[in-house]
């Protein structure tokens, strides 16, 4: 009997319940009297509300109540801070006043017996604005310095940065390159749609959610009711993607727990695809300046990253699309820069790997360019960078495998036999073209907790309050209590997702398994001492037969000074081979090679497919993706899934390769793990581009590379 089970390819533990329909989501759960909301949305993206006529949509059949700001209950909106919301600003206050700040936003609410009646009646609800003239094109607006610094797990990210003399590196370096990169919006278009079931039971409230973290929506719906967080149960066992819009309880949450205290019974909102696009984040538009300088021989002189976002008018969201360009590659004289443009938008949001992405798309892209400019090969150019420390933080690196990624996945991916010159590789009369890009991402580990409960039977229940949207925790945190108890695999049970649970961090960041897998290991760990000291026995199945009592145990795990001590990221290089078609300009990614130096690896099955699933989100974003914003009123034309593109599978490369360099790290976290649910996603994007140059001679800079702008 083997109970080795951390590193081993096991397979979901809830898959058969997710095939079957077993697996329950936020809309899915079954509540007694439960009744239906739609949400009446701005027409217009700035103004005031003049009118709002309701009378016809009360009398229709089925309603129950229709909420506005003229009769809803005043909400507390106390301040809330978690890592996932703005610094500043406040988040929007539904149906409080006559105010209209963006395209999209509820300005009434219509609860009634069936969905069908509650979307009726809400097509009755007349509304008369008198609109302002709104701004929601980046171009429209001098970008500003955010108010506040921003910060990052607790680390310091100022937005404006400078070592050594970036300026005068520039103006004097041997070769330069200086060019703007734009990348648009994009949503993160989970398969479920956001929902959520409120029910009140006098002050004490119950929500079914779609949540990337169950404790901060309890703490952000308290707050916001003026109600105690330990009041409100939030329950979310299952998540249908989400990719980091889950991640903020956003304004829906609260008109659900609004209407269902109004309408005095459970109430269900679930966006439609539409809505989708108004009603949560996204990844936010951004237009990068990169200026590298550098010698004849490629040593980097300067490096110069100036950048601006948009946000809403009512919360400032700034990404971290800095962060590489301050430590990735070795060089003296750096200046770095981000600005944000508020506009009548609703406020953008993390998306996989927010910033670091886009940040390495511009980066990276600039590296290749540099490359080119250099005749010098684009590996070759990085090797000659590599930095001996985080030259940004000065501290040294916990570990660093750039190099391994770079030969391991360019042996694998037979760099060497590429032609550097573009236009010079064909496959009958398609192009082809190599490139490649690095990626980083930072190892983020937050406090967390777990318990397990060995019971007399030689079964564990181990418990903690994570989530899992798709990359596998319900398996993974199986397999480390398993390996913990010293147990059978297939007698120990994880439970996540209710914030009856001890808590856990928000599911995002990459910080999973580094926070949630270490408490999960504690207090296995102790269970098991515990068990066996009080029985005096050596095997565990036998020690709880003995002592015919469940025992339990429960950890808290926390970072020590480890960030202060060490730069801690992962690492990685991603190779790319696309053929596009001379006559009709369209690119088709053939394979994907990527490394990743990433610590531990807990499960290399769940983790392929997750990497498998931020190169194809990569496909997306370099090729496809564009949320298109109507500049004279917000709106978004695409907002459905026939017009914004995503790769779907006959857009997916026929071959992706997935190669876990092997790296121990005792420094990040006991568990030992760095994290790849985010780096998968970096330097896709780029590697793509940079290979469609290779390809074709033609430089796109503003994505998604359409047809269009190869012809
Ligand atoms: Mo991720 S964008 O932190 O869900």
């Amino acid at each position: 009997m083997t109970t080795a089970f951390i590193g081993q390819p096991i397979s979901r533990v809830d898959g058969r319940q997710k095939v079957t329909g077993g697996a329950k989501y936020a809309a899915e759960f079954h509540v007694p009297g439960l009744a239906h909301a739609a949400i009446v949305r701005s027409t217009v993206a700035k103004g005031r509300i003049t009118s709002l006529d309701t009378a016809a949509a009360e009398r229709a059949p089925g309603v129950v109540a229709v909420l506005t700001h003229l009769n809803a209950p005043r909400l507390a909106y106390r301040a809330h801070k978690a890592p996932v919301d703005p610094d500043v600003g406040e988040r929007l206050h539904v149906l409080q006043d006559d105010q209209v700040s963006h395209q999209g936003q509820p300005i009434a609410l219509v609860v009634a017996d069936t969905l069908e009646q509650a979307t009726h009646a809400a097509t009755l609800v007349r509304v008369t604005y008198a609109p302002e003239t709104a701004t929601t094109d980046i171009s429209q607006v001098e970008p500003v310095l955010p108010t506040r610094q921003q910060t990052d797990q607790g680390e310091r990210r100022p937005p404006e940065t400078r070592r050594g003399d970036p300026e005068g590196a520039l103006a004097a370096a041997e070769v330069k390159i200086d060019q703007t990169y734009v990348i648009p919006r994009e949503h993160h278009n989970p398969i479920e749609m956001h929902a959520t079931i409120a029910a009140w039971d006098g002050e004490r409230l119950t929500l079914w959610d779609k949540t990337q973290w169950v404790h901060n929506a309890a703490d952000e719906i308290g707050a916001v009711f003026g109600i105690p967080a330990e009041n409100i149960r939030v329950v979310s066992p299952f998540v249908g993607g989400a990719f980091g819009s889950a991640l903020r309880a956003w304004p829906h949450v609260t008109l659900a727990a609004l209407g269902a205290r109004v309408a005095g019974r459970p109430v269900k909102v679930m966006l439609s695809r539409r809505e989708m696009y108004y009603a949560v984040g996204y990844r936010p538009h951004t237009v990068q300046r990169v200026a590298l300088g550098a010698s004849r021989d490629g040593r980097l002189a300067a490096v110069v990253h100036d950048a601006f976002q948009e946000t809403s008018t009512y919360e400032e969201y700034a990404e971290a699309l800095l962060n590489a360009s301050r430590f990735l590659h070795a060089c003296p004289n750096v200046y770095t820069r981000h600005r944000i443009a508020p506009l009548n938008v609703h406020t953008p949001t993390f998306m996989r790997a927010p910033g670091e992405a886009s940040g390495v798309f511009a980066l990276e892209s600039a590296m290749d360019e540099l490359a080119v400019a250099l005749n010098i090969d684009p590996v070759e150019l990085r090797l000659r960078n590599e930095p001996q420390q985080d030259e940004f933080r000065k501290l040294p690196f916990s570990s660093r495998s750039s190099r391994e990624c770079y030969r391991v996945a360019a042996g694998r991916f037979g760099w060497s036999r590429r032609n550097p010159e573009p236009r010079s590789m064909r496959d009958g009369r398609w192009l082809i073209g190599w490139g490649m890009a690095t990626a980083t991402y930072p190892m983020n580990y937050a406090p967390a907790s777990a318990m397990a409960r060995l019971l007399p039977d030689g079964t564990a229940e181990v418990t903690s309050a994570a989530s899992d949207m798709g990359p596998g925790t319900w398996t993974s945190m199986t397999q480390v209590a398993a390996e913990a108890l010293g147990l059978p695999i297939e007698r120990v049970k994880f439970i996540l997702g209710d914030t009856r649970l001890p808590r856990a961090p928000v599911h995002g960041g990459s910080m999973t398994m580094a926070s949630v897998g270490s408490a999960v290991q504690a207090a296995c760990r102790r269970a098991r001492e515990d068990a066996l000291a009080r029985a005096g026995a050596n095997d565990l199945t036998e020690a709880m037969r003995r002592l015919g009592q469940p025992v339990e145990a429960s950890a808290d795990v926390r970072p020590g000074d480890e960030s202060q001590r060490f730069s801690m990221h992962a690492f990685g290089a991603v190779f790319v081979e696309v053929a596009v078609d001379p006559d009709l300009g369209e690119t088709r990614v053939r394979r994907i090679v990527g490394a990743y130096g990433a610590g531990r690896i807990v499960n290399p099955k769940t983790t392929r497919s997750q990497c498998i699933g931020g190169m194809i989100g990569g496909v997306g974003m370099a090729l496809m993706e564009h949320a298109v914003v109507d500049a004279r009123n917000g709106r978004v034309p695409n907002a459905n899934l026939a017009e914004y593109a995503v790769p779907v599978h006959a857009d997916s490369p026929p071959a992706m390769d997935v190669i876990f360099v092997e790296e121990h790290d005792p420094h990040v976290n006991p568990l030992g793990v760095k994290g790849v649910g985010e780096i998968a996603m970096v330097g896709v994007a780029p590697a793509i581009t940079n290979a469609i140059f290779h390809a074709t001679g033609k430089r796109i800079r503003a994505l998604p590379v359409t047809p269009d702008k190869l012809l």
